[in-house]
């Protein structure tokens, strides 16, 4: 007879599908307005709402993304199709997921360091996102590289099992962001020490609070060196770098790991993705990972859509195009000569 999953289960299941990845659209209205305006996009909420309505109706997205993660004022108030954004998402097969932070605020008055807002309520607002039909939740914290205190990071980390504690109570899967920040100067070793840290002390946190971290989805940065590094690891070292520095810090033992793209080019996020699940997926290596992979970006898949759209309704369709042929290629897994097939299931997108 075919045993039931919990629910958690088999969220964790449909977000790791082979050849598939979840969209960041969790911007909040600021950040959004920033990243239109960047392309030459005027702002607003009308521009907001068309670009992840182009993003959503892409022909056959859910061929290459099984979950999408909304801004809240996204989940309650967007349309997409003239239904609201939430019931179009489903109608498509895709799982629907809610950044449910509060943005950060300075800790102790520190320039360097903040931490994240919004644990106040957040047992009221799981509840109303289970009820709503919503899977998974994202709570995402900042660590920059540098001498991280220890009384930091407990804080953060103590706050993320708080988290995800309120998550799982409703039968939602918390994604677990701790973004170490890849803005900077910074070398890959030293991105690599920060990640280690951090990884460990949120595993340590969730455990004091007796919360299984095979329920919950890390969220992490690549071990890549920084934006403006003098030097530019190869796309084969920094993929290698990180799974050594995720399995050595213990990240297999939560239920998957996604990582975010950390405003790197889109084609050096693609490229570090589509190594790193071909490598995590070589038994005995020191880099086989045995869970699952996959990338959740924001930026690095919504660049080549934005500059094809430029606000324009002429170009949706370009843009639609463009954004698909990203998602086709982040889905793929690079094995040195042989590559996966196009597609998200294999199949032509
Ligand atoms: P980027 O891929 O643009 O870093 O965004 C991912 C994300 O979810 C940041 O919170």
């Amino acid at each position: 007879m075919k045993r039931s999953m919990d629910r958690t289960s088999e969220t964790i299941q449909t977000l790791f599908q082979p050849y598939k990845g979840i969209l960041a659209a969790d911007e909040r209205p600021s950040s959004m307005d920033k990243r239109l305006a960047s392309y030459g996009i005027p702002e607003g909420q009308a521009m907001r709402a068309r670009c992840r309505e182009i993003l959503f109706t892409t022909p056959n997205l859910e061929r290459t993304i099984s979950g999408i993660i909304l801004a809240e004022n996204t989940f309650k108030d967007h349309e997409t199709g003239g239904v609201r954004t939430k019931d179009f998402l489903h109608s498509i097969d895709v799982t629907v997921g809610v950044k449910v932070d509060g943005g950060l605020e300075s800790y102790r008055g520190s320039d360097t360091f903040s931490v994240t807002k919004g644990l106040d309520d957040l047992a009221d607002r799981c509840k109303y996102y289970a009820q709503e039909g919503v899977q998974f939740l994202k709570w995402r914290s900042v660590i920059p590289v540098t001498d991280v205190p220890d009384d930091f990071l407990q804080t953060i980390s103590k706050d993320i099992a708080t988290y995800a504690c309120a998550a799982l109570a409703s039968d939602l899967v918390p994604v677990i962001e701790p973004e170490v920040l890849l803005k900077g100067e910074h070398t890959m070793e030293e991105t690599r020490a920060v990640l280690t840290k951090v990884i460990t002390a949120v595993l340590g946190a969730l455990q004091d609070q007796s919360c299984d971290p095979k329920s919950c989805v890390l969220k992490t940065s690549f071990a890549s060196a920084g934006l403006s590094a003098k030097e530019k690891p190869p796309v084969d070292t920094v993929a290698e770098r990180t799974l050594e520095t995720l399995n050595s810090a213990g990240a297999e033992q939560f239920a998957g790991i996604v990582f975010l793209s950390g405003g790197l080019p889109s084609e050096d996020a693609i490229a570090y993705i589509q190594r790193v699940r071909a490598l995590g997926e070589q038994p005995d290596t020191p880099y086989s990972c045995s869970v699952p992979i996959t990338f959740s970006y924001a930026r690095a898949l919504q660049e080549s859509m934005l500059s094809a759209w430029q606000g324009r309704e002429e170009n949706v369709l370009a843009a639609q195009v463009a954004f698909t042929q990203t998602l086709q290629h982040a889905v793929k897994k690079y094995k040195g000569s042989e590559e996966a097939p196009l597609g998200g299931d294999g199949k032509n997108v």
